[in-house]
């Protein structure tokens, strides 16, 4: 570990910074991941049969009908997979940012997003797999609750819902195991394109928008900003970037649904789930979950901003002070 540290000289060590990422990365998902399962619900309703009304609606109707823990379905991914997912993408930034500085001082913008958008392309590898497998739990208790709803499929039509996954595959394991061995490395793949284009634009705008949100608060040169500003800028910067990269999201959520509920169209890629969602749902329909998405993100980059300045990697890797009062 220690022979990375001359290649990430700009501040911590790496398993400092993983350490704050992983924390980050937990508390963040306990937090938010109630809002991250109504977004992926929200998007996957088609006009004409939905089942929920609102975020608030949505939240309401599954406690109801699955119980608090309804609300986590899926959330075992996220804790699992966060830590490796952080590391990969920080090591990523940090070494892109390291090899695009010449003198190890400031970038300019657009290495910033250079670094940023390099650092996302790395990520995916984790990203892709683990989205798949959430939203295939996430969004179990839409289909099986419009399943229920009278009204919305004629009983004939319930024979032939689209099911690619078998209804036994229950846990994320399984599913991982099922698709691997249905349609190999491929299956848990699925959906990488989109991803790719949600995740490198949320990156070319999120790093450079946060380094200079910082950089405003901060009262010289030399020192870093206040506590509240780093979180504010996290929070800010996040969410910007989340609303404007949500249609590439909104299509992700529909092409990695593999079971839909009962008229509920395919598609055979992105420019066909693009074009299908236009044309039958209206632009407006890119907007999908677009709230909840916000409100997912805020609060979880403002807490990794939060971790990284307090140094809880820092403290238990060398001791050093947690800076939990701003001087
Ligand atoms: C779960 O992980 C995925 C993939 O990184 C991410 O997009 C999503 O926001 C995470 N959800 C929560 C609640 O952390």
């Amino acid at each position: 570990m220690l022979s990375f540290s001359p290649l990430f000289a700009f501040s911590s060590s790496l398993p400092a910074k993983l350490i704050n990422g992983g924390i980050a990365g937990i508390v963040g998902v306990t937090c938010v991941f109630p809002i991250d399962l109504v977004k992926t619900r929200l998007q996957n309703q088609r006009p004409g049969q939905q089942v929920y009304k609102s975020m608030i609606d949505c939240l309401i109707k599954t406690v109801r009908s699955e119980g608090y823990f309804g609300m986590y379905r899926g959330a075992a991914v996220n804790l699992t997979l966060v830590t490796p997912e952080k590391a990969i993408k920080l090591a990523a930034n940090d070494f892109f940012r390291h090899h695009l500085s010449k003198d190890g001082r400031g970038l300019t913008v657009v290495k910033e997003m250079l670094a940023g958008c390099a650092a996302g392309m790395c990520q995916v590898v984790i990203t892709t797999p683990m989205e798949m497998l959430k939203i295939q739990l996430q969004d179990a208790g839409r289909l099986a609750a419009q399943q229920r709803k009278p009204g919305i499929i004629p009983p004939n039509r319930l024979a032939t819902t689209n099911t690619v996954l078998s209804q036994r595959a229950i846990s994320a394991t399984q599913i991982a195991r099922e698709l691997l061995h249905t349609q190999g490395i491929q299956g848990l793949y699925k959906g990488l394109g989109a991803t790719l284009l949600r995740d490198v634009p949320f990156s070319i705008i999120y790093f450079p928008l946060f380094a200079n949100l910082n950089k405003l608060g901060k009262p010289s040169s030399e020192d870093a900003a206040p506590f509240y500003w780093s979180f504010i800028s996290g929070c800010v910067a996040g969410s910007t970037a989340a609303v404007a990269v949500n249609p590439c999201d909104v299509v992700k959520t529909r092409l990695q649904s593999l079971n839909k509920g009962a008229n509920e169209e395919t598609y055979s890629g992105i420019i066909d789930c693009f074009s299908k969602i236009f044309r039958r749902e209206g632009p407006s329909a890119f907007l999908k979950g677009a709230g909840c998405r916000a409100l997912v993100i805020a609060p979880l980059f403002g807490i990794v901003q939060v971790m990284y300045f307090i140094g809880v990697g820092e403290f238990i890797m060398s001791q050093s002070p947690l800076k939990l009062i701003s001087d």
